[in-house]
């Protein structure tokens, strides 16, 4: 079997794993496929230097080599902070009015992945599976060949890929998309994101594409783009609610909601997360049913993400108000009927916190997949599990959106309150027999459908 070889923005060493979904899903999907293959993991240590060394700085952890580069300041500024994270993450996600085009951090993001070409070419041997994840790192394959490596290289895009009408709104928008055909194979989450790229390359390029086989044909050379709905790692996952920290965390949450109905939401504090407008679905269901504030506790875990970014804090006080604004008016001296929560967890809290909740809802605005949903169907009690509402525009939804509307997850539009509080009030009101029904498809898909499942399926076809 070939070694593996991820190179990804950020790099998992074992002190700072998690959540997997809390934390963004990259961290958590990828560590069981190293380990297979006694891997080589390279990205960024996450740490600024002034003048950082050229040369990565290696470790071995439980068989996984890991290999780190720190960045200068203004590498961070104008390659994480400013074009990844202000232009492309906005721009994905379909926020034109929150996407930047600025030149300097379109040069910091090229200069970058130059830089992570140097340092990682001379650690890849000829027979390596290279694999290259997200929107930081779609230019390095191109960067990678023109340095001579000739490798199997794929890319594993886990946000979406917008529509042709939006993405050509980035100033050029073409020779992003052609650097990326220097990949042999490149992933999408799902079969929507994987068609605007095919869209893209048909239409804006003019490539031959195969819609059928996802074969794209351009200037002499031949890339396959594929959907691979990531999952998570179950088997770890369910080791984790075993543990007495997951019982003792189901027991506390239990405890202190006493007989309401606990509802939860777990997400990065990211616009795209469809927060705020979570809490305006929430607060129209206390509108409209007052009767029912007694019903129900949510309990909103969202650790502050990409605090730098002008966006990120302005929907961290977004936020902070409107939980404000809602607790005030719906409060009573014995209850508050949103806990908002701005710190990470550990996995084992997290599979007790959703045991506990007898919804999950789970909102984004558009999302490339969404790993909390999967754990949250995974945490469930078989005997009596909870109902998760699902907003129809996360990846997740083609897997967990059920064939018909009593099968899988409620799905809701997360721009509307109304479709919003119409979820919750049938998810409180649902019977057993129905959940039953409505969760034993998606828990035998997140079962099934595995990050280790995903990991063979991408590497097996780069393997060609
Ligand atoms: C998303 C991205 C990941 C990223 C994660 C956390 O899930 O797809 O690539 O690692 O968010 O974001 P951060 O900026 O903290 O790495």
């Amino acid at each position: 079997m070939s070694r593996l070889v991820v190179i990804s923005n950020r790099v998992a060493v074992p002190k700072a794993r998690g959540a997997a979904g809390a934390q963004g899903g990259l961290a958590g999907a990828l560590n069981s496929a190293l380990k297979e293959t006694g891997g080589l993991w390279f990205g960024w240590s996450g740490e600024e230097a002034e003048v950082p060394s050229p040369e990565p700085t290696v470790a071995e952890y439980d068989g996984v080599t890991m290999a780190t580069i720190d960045l200068e300041p203004q590498d961070v500024d104008e390659y994480y902070n400013g074009y990844a994270n202000s232009t492309l993450w906005p721009l994905f996600h379909y926020r034109l009015d929150l996407t930047e085009y600025e030149r300097e951090t379109g040069r910091g993001y090229e200069r970058v992945n130059e830089l992570f070409a140097d340092s990682a070419a001379p650690l890849i041997r000829p027979d390596d599976l290279v694999w290259v994840h997200d929107y930081h790192l779609m230019p390095l394959g191109d960067g990678l060949r023109r340095r001579g490596v000739r490798n199997r290289m794929g890319f594993f895009l886990h946000i979406p890929w917008p529509p042709t009408r939006l993405f050509v709104s980035l100033p050029y928008h073409e020779r992003l998309v052609m650097t990326l055909l220097a990949y042999d194979l490149i992933g999408f989450q799902c079969d929507e994101w994987l068609e605007s790229f095919l869209h893209y390359c048909r239409k804006e390029l003019g490539a031959e594409v195969d819609e059928a086989s996802g074969r794209i044909d351009f200037e002499g050379k031949t890339t396959v783009a594929r959907a691979y709905p990531i999952g998570i790692d179950f088997d770890h996952f369910s080791a984790e609610g075993q543990t007495g920290e997951a019982r003792q965390t189901e027991q506390r949450v239990n405890s202190s909601t006493r007989h309401r109905t606990t509802m939860i939401g777990v997400d990065r504090l990211d616009y795209s997360k469809g927060l705020p407008e979570r809490l305006d679905g929430i607060g129209r269901f206390f509108d409209r049913y007052p009767e029912r504030v007694n019903d129900l506790v949510f309990i909103q875990i969202a650790p502050p993400s990409r605090e730098d970014i002008r966006s990120y804090r302005k929907i961290r006080a977004e936020l902070e108000q409107k939980t404000g604004q809602i607790n005030g008016a719906r409060s009573r001296i014995d209850l508050v009927p949103i806990r908002y929560v701005n710190q990470g967890h550990s996995m084992a809290e997290l599979y007790g916190a959703y045991r506990a909740s007898k919804i999950g809802l789970v909102t984004p605005l558009r999302d490339g997949m969404n790993l909390v949903a999967k754990e949250y169907v995974a945490a469930q009690d078989p005997k009596d599990p909870g109902v998760l509402i699902l907003s129809r525009f996360a990846g997740a939804a083609q897997q967990l959106g059920g064939g018909d509307a009593s099968e899988g997850a409620i799905l809701v539009n997360p721009h509307s309150p109304d479709d919003i509080a119409a979820g919750i009030r049938d998810a409180l009101d649902m019977p057993l027999d129905e959940r039953k029904a409505r969760w034993q498809p998606m828990f035998e898909c997140v079962r099934d459908e595995s990050v280790q499942r995903w990991t063979a399926d991408f590497t097996r076809d780069l393997a060609g």
